[in-house]
């Protein structure tokens, strides 16, 4: 069966409202530089850095079945802040005794819980402590401190996002590092290995977090994204952290301002199904735009035949919505794959049935959605398979999408 393209003919529009938005309105940018880089020299000594292998991203605790895996990934080093765990007590608790005031800090920045003024002054000093609340990267009343930003720990780099905001996200330029975020980075340095690479693209690139993990590898790296709130983050973000000018950042709808080619492009760029209403008017990190969600990778991933090099590599993230028992990715990346000779693997990495927009999804009959690596080769053979899912894995993940289905709170149920 093949899934029409009902609602997928690519007149990709969805960019307009944003620039309306982005000419016209002011946006909270990026905190003052100086302070940041005060602030992201002060979190690495006290070993903030250290914080990013504790697993913290909270999963249903029926699905402790897979805490050894993710344990096991722990003490090898493989797991991130953003590693789903059903126990996240278990990680970091024994280092934060012997660290209170980093666990205070790692509290109030990365999981955006309040601090009380008194702790953060002797920890901080009153003159980083005032730097901080005038330049708005925190707020306090009554004692108690919140941050209006997200430190993300990862690698030598701290990174500025915006605190989660889960699935019901409200800001519509958001500044975002996930859990996908890590997947792909994770991949991308298996992927690499140890060879080097002349020019790296990032694209839909938020805080550069991709661009930044493949930059040592490459001779220059180029970031495109297309919210100019993410460009300023990117940048202040490569400023407090001290890198070198191999980096470019550059404002661009999808590739509209990107030039050359590359040996290297890799790109998490936004891929949820969502109604056109939505698209158009809400959350650029989120929405992948028509045809289910799967426009904007798939603009990407046609973008591969022109500025990938003879030989080159490209990693791109995808949903792929199943309807009717089929997974239509495939199918779509297909013809594209043989137009431009790119031989293709498509990883799956999680079934879910996530529903940020239940009722595109009901109406469409979306059943779930499963995640996929795009890894791809221009080698002039194009084809794409399927890689392997491990069995466990997908057996919970295809249980706890049917147990979301027989609750009567279950949008369609
Ligand atoms: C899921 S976020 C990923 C951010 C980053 N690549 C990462 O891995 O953390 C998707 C990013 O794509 C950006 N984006 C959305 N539409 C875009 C477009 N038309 N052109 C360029 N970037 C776009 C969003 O603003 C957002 O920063």
């Amino acid at each position: 069966m093949s899934i029409p393209l009902a609602d997928s003919v690519v007149t990709y529009q969805s960019i307009a409202y944003f620039r309306e938005l982005s000419e016209g309105s002011h946006v909270d940018q990026a905190p003052d530089r100086e302070v940041l880089k005060q602030l992201i020299d002060t979190l690495r000594k006290r070993d903030y850095l250290f914080t990013a292998r504790f697993p913290a991203l909270r999963r249903p605790l029926w699905m402790f079945a897979l805490e050894p895996h993710v344990f096991l990934r722990y003490v090898q080093g493989r797991t991130s802040s953003f590693t789903p765990t059903a126990l996240p007590a278990l990680y970091g608790n024994k280092w934060f005794r012997s660290h209170k005031d980093t666990e205070i800090l790692y509290r109030l920045f990365y999981l955006n819980r309040n601090a009380e003024i008194d702790s953060l002054d002797r920890i901080l000093g009153s003159e980083m402590l005032s730097g901080l609340v005038d330049s708005g990267m925190i707020k306090y009343s009554n004692g108690i401190v919140r941050s209006e930003y997200r430190l993300v720990p990862r690698g030598d780099s701290i990174f500025l996002s915006d605190p989660d905001q889960g699935n019901r996200r409200t800001t519509v330029q958001y500044v975002y590092v996930g859990n996908d975020s890590v997947v792909l980075a994770d991949f991308a340095h298996r992927t690499m290995l140890n060879r080097e690479y002349e020019r790296g693209l990032d694209l839909c690139a938020g805080t550069a977090f991709q661009g930044y993990n493949i930059r040592s590898n490459c001779r220059s790296v180029l970031a495109a994204e297309f919210n100019p709130r993410a460009v300023d983050f990117a940048r202040a973000t490569f400023y407090a952290n001290g890198i070198n000018d191999s980096f470019s950042i550059v404002q661009s709808d999808l590739w509209e301002k990107v030039t050359g080619t590359f040996d290297i492009i890799v790109s998490n760029p936004p891929y949820y199904p969502a109604s056109e209403c939505l698209i158009n008017s809400k959350i650029l990190d989120v929405f992948g735009g028509t045809d289910h969600g799967m426009e904007k990778p798939l603009i990407i991933f046609d973008g591969f035949g022109q500025y990938l090099d003879k030989g080159g590599l490209g990693m791109l993230l995808a949903a792929s919505p199943v309807i009717m028992g089929e997974d239509i990715l495939m199918e779509r990346l297909k013809p594209l794959a043989e137009r431009h000779g790119l031989e293709t693997v498509l990883i799956p990495w999680k079934f879910t049935n996530i529903k940020l927009d239940p009722e595109y999804q009901v109406q469409h009959g979306i059943d779930y959605l499963i995640h996929y690596i795009i890894h791809t080769r221009k080698t002039g053979n194009g084809s794409v398979i399927l890689a392997g899912y491990p069995y466990l894995v997908k057996f919970l993940e295809k249980l706890q999408i049917g147990i979301q289905k027989r609750l009567s709170s279950w949008p369609g149920s």
